[in-house]
Formats: C-alpha cells, structure tokens, sequence
C-alpha cells in the first residue's frame, strides 16, 4: 500500500469517531469515501445498526455487497452524518468535489445532512481552489451553448470522457465538463456564475456544506474545522 493510501485510510478509519449506532448515514463516493464505507461495513457485521443512503451507483454496490441496509431521500426528514472526500481542501472548508463524477448526487446528500464529514489525504489540502479542475454538470441538449459560456469565462472546458473514449455520462444521464481555471479567488461568485448558464445542472464547489475534515498525513491525523 502506497503512504498515499495509508493515510486515506487513515482518514477513513478516524471518521468512524463521527458515527452512532441509529443514525442515518450519507455515503460517499470515490476512493476515501470507499474505503469509510468498507469500514462501516466491517462495524456493521459487528452488529452497528445504521443505515446509509448512497451517493452513487458505485457506493450502493459497494454499500449493498457489505450488508449495509440503505435508505433513499424520500425515507428520511434528514442525514445525520455523511462521510464523503474531496478533491480540493481549501481554508474555511471550502472544497472542489466530483472528480469522480457524481457531484450532483453528493451535492444533494451533502445539502440534506447535518453534518458533512470530509476524509482525505493531505495532498487535497490547498491555499486557494480551483488547480484541479472544477466538474460542472450539464445536460446534454445544453452542451454546446454551456461550452459557449464556459469558454467565455474562461475556463478552458473539457467534455469529459468515460473508458470507452465516448462522453461520460453520470447517474443522472448528464455530461460533464472538466473547468481549468487555475485559481478560483472569489469561489462564491464563480459559483453563482455557473448557476447563472441555462443548462448547467450543478457543479463541483461545496461551499457552506461542510462541517469538518479528517485530514490524514506524514505527521499524523488533522481536523480542520470552519
Ligand atoms: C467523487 O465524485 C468525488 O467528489 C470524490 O469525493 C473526490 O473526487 C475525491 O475522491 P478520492 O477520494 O478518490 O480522491
């Protein structure tokens, strides 16, 4: 295991601290948020009574193979905890997410939960957002004027594409752009730009949303808080 994985796990392990038996839990998606949820599912063969509500297809397999019972949005008022990684870690808990790609469902989770659980590694950590390049979800009828509207501010967009070399399409049936801004100083105004595009369905900044993160490194674990 590479000390990159070691510390994601690491994180993964630690967030168990922020589960009770009988909550609700939102499960993540993408390689930390994987690994917390093998974890989860190792307490709950145990006998840990929680049920989780997915945030992808990928998760509610994973989720369902380990024994996990799962719920949906129209099941509960809200989530008591989810558990969920990032791709940028920004001060003040400011967070590019969906490089895996399903920023719209996380996003929906995050805005339903009480309190949103950031696992990473170290490496996600950064002064300012936007060196990885922000997702922006949009339908697929909207492409070519998003682009259009993208290019304009620019964010150099690319339509992402899955293994088979055609577009990616997410859960929701939508494409995605990858958006290299290089740096997003005012990442509430960008955000609100992009819900300006008729077309655009979400997009990767969570801002507001989490409440912690359980950042995992050389020198031990670190949590960082709003
Ligand atoms: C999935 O769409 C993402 O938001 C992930 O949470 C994010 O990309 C972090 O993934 P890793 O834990 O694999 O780095």
């Amino acid at each position: 295991m590479s000390t990159r994985d070691e510390e994601k796990a690491a994180a993964a392990r630690k967030s168990l601290e922020y589960i009770q038996p009988g909550m609700v839990v939102g499960l993540g998606s993408g390689s930390t948020a994987t690994l917390a949820i093998r974890q989860i599912g190792e307490q709950v063969s145990r006998g840990l009574k929680i049920r989780g509500i997915p945030t992808s297809k990928n998760s509610q397999a994973l989720a369902q193979s380990l024994g996990i019972p799962l719920l949906t949005l129209d099941d509960v008022d809200a989530i008591d905890v989810t558990i969920d990684g990032a791709d940028e870690i920004a001060p003040g808990l400011q967070l590019i997410k969906g490089g895996g790609g399903f920023l719209l469902h996380e996003k929906i989770v995050a805005a339903a939960s009480k309190r949103l659980v950031i696992v990473a590694d170290q490496q996600k950590k950064v002064a300012e957002l936007g060196r990885f390049p922000l997702p922006v979800e949009v339908v697929r009828f909207a492409r070519a004027p998003v682009r259009r509207k993208l290019q304009a501010m620019e964010a150099n967009p690319q339509l992402r594409s899955g293994s088979d070399g055609r577009p990616y399409v997410t859960d929701e049936g939508n494409f995605i752009f990858d958006c290299s801004f290089g740096s997003i100083p005012d990442p509430a105004a960008t955000a609100r730009e992009l819900k300006s595009i008729p077309g655009v369905v979400e997009h990767g900044l969570f801002l507001g949303l989490a409440s912690l993160a359980i950042v995992a490194g050389p020198g031990g674990i670190e949590i960082l808080t709003v």
